[in-house]
């Protein structure tokens, strides 16, 4: 044995941590946490860095590199071509759901797409234009109406699809009906932990509820469980901050929420309070006109709200609608293009 590999021997019986490869972290195959070099692995440790055992830190500052380290670049690569990753599959399929009237891929070029495209636009620019200002929450979006069944949700999700299939944006929708969580049960999340879970429990991380779908730029938050409280859950300050945390941390990406109905109960009306834009839908020929007004006295201030006239059969209208900001229509539209 030269006097190298014997200084080597040595250092190596001196140093408690070298001996115990099986205390290094590992992963569920077995295999050494540095020695992992797929996206995945290395994507945990940036968001939740282990902290160095004093062992470690010892043998950092102490130890001249032997090249037989577990994190060499020699055997990193090998790893690499050894174990690709695997892709992990959403956990919403919203395509294979098959949806009625849910725009999917081959719709792009349908009248209900232009008109997604018609009523996006403005909303797009409120969030993001030269105007905006983050600290008004311009990118957080309410879907609400005056009364049940007028078209919340179909719109919501619609309004999510057509936004994220622009290049530059993200969508996060919110199921925030926590009473009626429509959207959830449309999407076969129903039994998913989501936002109530969230607000009933500090120690829920708002990143693990999330749900990735097969659109690549939406996620979903699922409304979570059943909860008899949920206009104090929706005060409460918890909520606050998550509104403040959804507006500000992704400037790029626009949050939509889908609400109650705001002449039902009194969640909608305390959502609107933390929420940059809002849109009322507007059931067509089927929801009276003093509903509609009453609803909007609920919201206070008209300047951020938009109308969107839903189920509309004359086809695509934009019209202004008194002193109450943009106005739309929203159709079933004919036959035909029901079946685009
Ligand atoms: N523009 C539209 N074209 C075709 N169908 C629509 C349209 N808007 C809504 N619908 C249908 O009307 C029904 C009620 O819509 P939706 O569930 O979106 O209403 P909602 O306002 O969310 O109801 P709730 O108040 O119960 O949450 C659904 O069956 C939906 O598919
Ligand atoms: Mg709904």
């Amino acid at each position: 044995m030269s006097i190298i590999e014997k200084a080597v021997d040595k250092l190596r019986s001196d140093d408690p941590s070298a001996s115990k490869k099986d205390q290094q972290p590992v992963d569920a195959a077995g295999n050494s946490r540095y020695l992992k070099t797929d996206q995945h692995s290395l994507h945990q440790e940036a968001l939740a860095p282990t902290p160095p055992s004093p062992a470690t830190e010892q043998s950092k500052t102490q130890q001249p590199k032997t090249g037989l380290e577990p994190d060499s670049s020699a055997q990193r690569e090998e790893l690499i071509e050894s174990e690709p990753p695997a892709a992990k599959p959403p956990d919403v399929e919203i395509m294979a759901l098959n949806l009625d009237g849910i725009m999917t891929k081959d719709a792009h070029r349908s009248r209900q797409a232009e008109e997604m495209r018609m009523i996006k636009r403005p909303i797009l620019q409120s969030a993001f234009g030269k105007k905006h200002k983050p600290s008004e929450h311009s990118n957080l979006l309410m879907v609400t109406s005056a009364i049940a069944g007028e078209g919340k949700t179909f719109t919501s999700l619609n309004l999510a699809l057509s936004i994220a299939a622009e290049m530059d944006r993200t969508v996060l929708i919110v199921d925030s009906d926590l009473a009626k969580p429509g959207l959830s049960r449309l999407l076969t999340i129903g039994s998913r932990p989501g936002l109530s879970d969230y607000l009933r429990d500090e120690e829920k991380d708002i990143g693990k509820l999330l749900l990735r779908t097969d659109i690549p730029k939406l996620t979903v938050l699922p409304a979570g469980s059943r909860h008899a409280h949920s206009t104090e859950l929706l005060a409460s300050n918890r909520m606050k901050q998550l509104f403040h945390e959804l507006a500000v941390r992704y400037p790029d990406r626009i949050v939509i929420f889908d609400s109650p109905p705001l002449l039902v109960t009194s969640e909608a009306s305390v959502l609107a309070s933390f929420i940059g834009q809002i849109v009322l839908v507007v059931e067509s020929g089927k929801t009276a006109q003093h509903l509609v007004k009453d609803a909007l006295a609920q919201l206070g201030s008209t300047e951020n709200v938009s109308l969107i006239l839903n189920k509309c059969k004359k086809g695509f209208l934009s019209t202004q609608m008194g002193s109450y900001g943009y106005g739309y229509g929203y159709g079933y539209g004919s036959e035909s293009d029901q079946k685009q």
